[in-house]
């Protein structure tokens, strides 16, 4: 990525591990002050101490996204640190191995749960940053949703809910605060190899390396991605090249969209 952010405030939701990890350190490189907020404190720890050259750097903040407290605890230290937040990632997104299941038989509080985590937490970190964004006339929300809110696959009611959600609620905060010169944008990646995906293999159990050539295989560019093909799509969002953009979601997920089906 060739664009600076040096000067540039970003707080990123689940941003110990994964697809989050790969965000923080895309735009700490390119020289941001980031916010990591997860609930994983030993993976947040860890990525905080990554060496970082030039202005970039990463805090660690512990906080449940979920919690209305605890996102606004994260725009109170953006704004301690740095004086505000100039791009938020609601990156968080959750789907518990345990929860693989037909609509029917998920239970209240996993549906809750996952709400809360993938959606209900974009609105909140939303209601936190906004006033700040608004004072400022500037700033960019980026949501991770997921090829999974354009289609879905048995299994995930909660999830792909959530997803269909978080580009719904995208495209309606988009027009909220265009006046204001706030832009919000959404991501799809398809399979990205994260914690979270592999967890799911596990889950699964038989032969992962065959199940991982499936996957690759899924997606017509023949591989899965990398949290860096997420995280180089979210900084072009934020970047003054996109200033022309908010209320669009965009794929990046190796023309697995484009397939039409991959279920
Ligand atoms: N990996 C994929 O294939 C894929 C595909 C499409 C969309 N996504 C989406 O990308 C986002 C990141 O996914 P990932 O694969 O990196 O997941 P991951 O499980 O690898 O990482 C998620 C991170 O979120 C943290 N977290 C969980 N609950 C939290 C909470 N309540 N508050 C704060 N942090 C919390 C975890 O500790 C972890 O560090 C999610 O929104 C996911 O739905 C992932």
């Amino acid at each position: 990525m060739t664009s600076n952010f040096t000067g540039t405030t970003v707080i990123v939701t689940g941003g110990a591990k994964g697809i989050g990890r790969g965000i923080c350190l895309g735009f700490a490189r390119a020289g941001a002050a980031v916010l990591c907020a997860d609930i994983d404190t030993a993976a947040g720890v860890e990525l905080a101490a990554e060496p970082i050259s030039g202005t970039g750097e990463i805090r660690f903040q512990r906080a449940d996204a979920s919690q209305a407290s605890a996102c606004q605890g994260l725009v109170d230290t953006a704004t301690e640190l740095w004086g505000g937040a100039g791009v938020v990632c609601n990156n968080v997104g959750i789907q518990p191995t345990d929860c693989y299941l037909p609509a029917h038989e998920l239970s209240e509080a996993a549906w809750d749960r996952i709400i809360n985590v993938n959606l209900k937490s974009a609105f909140l970190m939303t209601r936190a940053c906004i006033p700040g964004m608004i004072t400022r006339r500037k700033g960019v929300i980026i949501n991770t949703a997921s090829v999974q809110g354009l289609q879905s696959a048995k299994g995930v009611s909660a999830y792909a809910a959530s997803k269909g959600g978080i580009l719904s609620l995208t495209r309606q905060l988009a027009l909220e605060y265009a006046e204001y010169g706030i832009r919000v944008l959404a991501v799809n990646p398809g399979t990205i190899d994260t914690p979270l995906v592999d967890e799911a293999l596990a889950a699964v159990g038989g032969d992962e390396a065959a199940a991982r050539v499936h996957m690759a295989a899924l997606h017509p560019l023949g591989r899965i991605g990398q949290p860096e093909d997420v995280a180089n799509l979210v900084m072009f969002l934020a970047s003054d090249g996109a200033s022309f953009m908010t209320g669009e979601n965009i794929c990046v997920d190796g023309g697995l969209m484009a397939r039409g089906s991959w279920g």
